[in-house]
C-alpha cells in the first residue's frame, strides 16, 4: 500500500505536464466539467470522462471534490455509460425541498444530463443521497426526448422569483438554446428558444445562464453563455456570452443580435460551467472550464492523463466603455499557496532581470505593470520561452510559438491577443498560462509544454523601460 502510494506520488511528480493547483483526472480522457455544485461543505467537480482510455470515448462522469477549489480529492466515476447510452454534459443541483420525491434526507443531489446514442441525444436524471458518492439513475429516463440527434447539455438551477426549476439546453447545429421550466426535474415545459445570435459559425454547446450584479452598483443582469466550436476567437473551441434579462418569457439580449463577446481570448477555454447553490451570504458566482480545444485535445503530448481544467474563477460584471463585460478572476482562494512572494517597484528592466536571474519555478503567480511595450518570458529554458505582456499599444498577448512542445498539431503553435490593460495578473503551472488583464476584462488561457527544467523568468521591454511594479509568488 505505502510503496504503491509512493510511486503514484513519484508519477505525479516527475510527470513534467502534470498541474501542481489546476485538476487533472489521475489517468485517462477528461473534457468538459460537469455538474458543479456546492453541497454541505464541498464543491464538486464531475467531468468527461473515458474510465478506459486517453482519447475520447465510453463517456461518463469522472468525480472529485474540494473543500477550498484548489486541493481535489479524486472519487470513482459517479456515472458510468451503460447499455450504450453514453453520459454526455449536464449539471447538477441541490433538491432542497425534494421537489423530485427522490430525496430520503431534507434535501439530495440530483443530475440533470444527456444520455447520447447513435441515434439521439435526450435527458436524464439520476440521484444521489449520500453526498454525491453513489448514484442511482431514474427509471423514469428520458424526461425530455425530442427524437433529436443533437440536442444536449442541460444546465439547471431554480428560479426563486418563478418559483420552478429553470433549464437551459442546446440545439447545437440550429444555433439554439431552449429554456424550459419544471416543478419537480421530472415534468419539463417549454419555455422559449434565443438565438441564432452571436457568434454562429460552429455548434453550440455546453450553455449556462445566470445573474451577476454589476460592480459598483445594485443592477442585476443576466449572462447567457454559450460554447462554440469551432469558431472561438484564437480558432477551435471557445466561450460566447450574451448579457440582457431573463424573466418568464425567456432570455433578452441587451445587445444588438450580432454582438459577439467572448469569456477568453486563448485557445484552452471551453464549456465553461458555473456552480450551482453557494451559499447566497458567499454570493459569489464561480466557474471552471475546460483547458483545451477540439482541434488538438487528442494530440496533446501526456499519455497517462489528458487534459486539465481551468482554475476556477469568479466572475463579475463591470461597465466599461463598450458596455457592460464579464470579468474573472482566479479564485481569492488560491492565494493561500502563495509562498514568500517578491516585490520591485519602479526599477528598470535591466534592474528586475538582475534580481530575477536566480528566480527558477514553474508553478508561480505575476502580477506585473511596466511602461510601454514589455512582460515575461516565462516557463524559459535555453531553447524555449512563452511570451506573456502588454504591446503597448493597448493589446495583451499570449506567445506559445517557441513554448516547448508545439509540433503535435499545427494549430497548436502560435500568438493569442486581445485589447486589454497592462497591469496584468499571470498565473503558471507545469502545462499552463493564464492571463488576467486589468480587472479581468480581458483574459487569455493557453496550454503550453515546455521541458522540466524551463524554470527561468525574464522580462523583455524595450531597454531602460520601467517596471512600476512586479511581485511573484511561487505557489505550493
Ligand atoms: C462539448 C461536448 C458536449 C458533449 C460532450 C461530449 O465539449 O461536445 O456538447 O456533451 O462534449 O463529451
Amino acid at each position: 500500500m505505502f510503496i504503491a502510494l509512493l510511486s503514484a506520488l513519484l508519477a505525479f511528480s516527475e510527470d513534467p505536464f502534470r498541474p501542481v493547483f489546476h485538476f487533472s483526472p489521475t489517468a485517462n480522457w477528461m473534457n468538459d466539467p460537469n455538474g458543479t455544485v456546492y453541497y454541505k461543505g464541498e464543491y464538486h467537480l464531475f467531468y468527461q470522462h473515458n474510465p478506459f482510455g486517453n482519447s475520447w470515448g465510453h463517456m461518463s462522469w469522472g468525480h472529485a471534490v474540494s473543500r477550498d477549489l484548489t486541493h481535489w480529492e479524486h472519487l470513482p466515476v459517479a456515472l458510468a455509460e451503460e447499455n450504450g447510452v453514453m453520459i454526455f454534459s449536464g449539471s447538477v443541483v441541490v433538491d432542497h425541498n425534494n421537489t423530485s420525491g427522490f430525496c430520503t434526507g431534507g434535501s439530495c443531489l440530483v443530475a440533470i444530463y444527456t444520455g447520447h446514442t447513435a441515434a439521439k441525444q435526450q435527458q436524464s436524471l439520476a440521484y444521489s443521497n449520500d453526498r454525491g458518492r453513489t448514484w442511482t439513475k431514474y427509471s423514469g429516463n428520458p424526461v425530455i426526448d425530442l427524437e433529436m440527434k443533437d440536442f444536449r447539455d442541460p444546465k439547471v438551477f431554480w428560479h426563486e422569483g418563478l418559483r420552478c426549476w429553470i433549464m437551459v439546453v442546446a440545439l447545437p447545429k440550429e444555433h439554439k438554446v431552449r429554456f424550459y421550466t419544471s416543478p419537480d426535474l421530472k415534468a419539463w415545459k417549454p419555455l422559449s428558444d434565443f438565438g441564432p445570435a452571436g457568434a454562429m459559425e460552429g455548434l453550440w454547446e455546453c450553455p449556462d445562464l445566470f445573474p451577476l450584479r454589476v460592480e459598483g452598483s445594485n443592477e442585476k443582469r443576466w449572462v447567457l453563455v454559450v460554447s462554440i466550436n469551432p469558431g472561438g476567437p484564437a480558432g477551435g473551441s471557445g466561450v460566447q456570452y450574451f448579457v440582457g434579462d431573463f424573466d418568464e418569457t425567456g432570455f433578452k439580449n441587451a445587445n444588438p443580435s450580432a454582438t459577439a463577446l467572448w469569456a477568453d481570448y486563448g485557445k484552452d477555454f471551453y464549456a465553461a460551467t458555473s456552480f450551482s447553490d453557494i451559499p447566497v451570504k458567499d454570493g459569489r458566482r464561480i466557474w471552471i472550464g475546460w483547458f483545451s480545444n477540439w482541434q488538438y485535445a487528442r494530440n496533446e503530448p501526456t499519455e497517462v492523463w489528458r487534459t486539465i481544467q481551468s482554475v476556477p474563477r469568479e466572475l463579475g460584471l463591470k461597465n466599461t466603455p463598450a458596455g457592460l463585460r464579464l470579468i474573472q478572476r482566479a479564485v481569492r482562494e488560491l492565494t493561500a499557496r502563495r509562498q514568500k512572494g517578491m516585490e520591485l517597484k519602479g526599477v528598470t528592466l535591466e534592474e528586475a532581470n538582475r534580481r530575477l536571474a536566480s528566480f527558477h519555478a514553474v508553478t508561480y503567480e505575476v502580477e506585473i505593470e511596466m511602461e510601454g511595450e514589455g512582460g515575461l518570458l516565462t516557463r524559459k529554458g535555453s531553447i524555449e520561452e512563452t511570451r506573456v505582456g502588454a504591446d503597448g499599444a493597448g493589446r495583451v498577448f499570449i506567445d506559445r510559438s517557441r513554448s516547448g512542445a508545439v509540433g503535435f498539431h499545427g494549430a497548436f503553435p502560435g500568438r493569442h491577443e486581445v485589447s486589454g490593460s497592462s497591469r496584468l495578473h499571470v498565473l503558471v503551472d507545469r502545462s499552463s498560462i493564464e492571463l488576467f488583464a486589468g480587472d479581468g476584462e480581458s483574459v487569455i488561457s493557453d496550454r503550453i509544454f515546455p521541458a522540466a527544467g524551463s524554470d527561468g523568468l525574464q522580462l523583455f521591454g524595450a531597454p531602460g523601460a520601467q517596471v512600476r511594479r512586479l511581485k511573484i509568488w511561487k505557489l505550493n
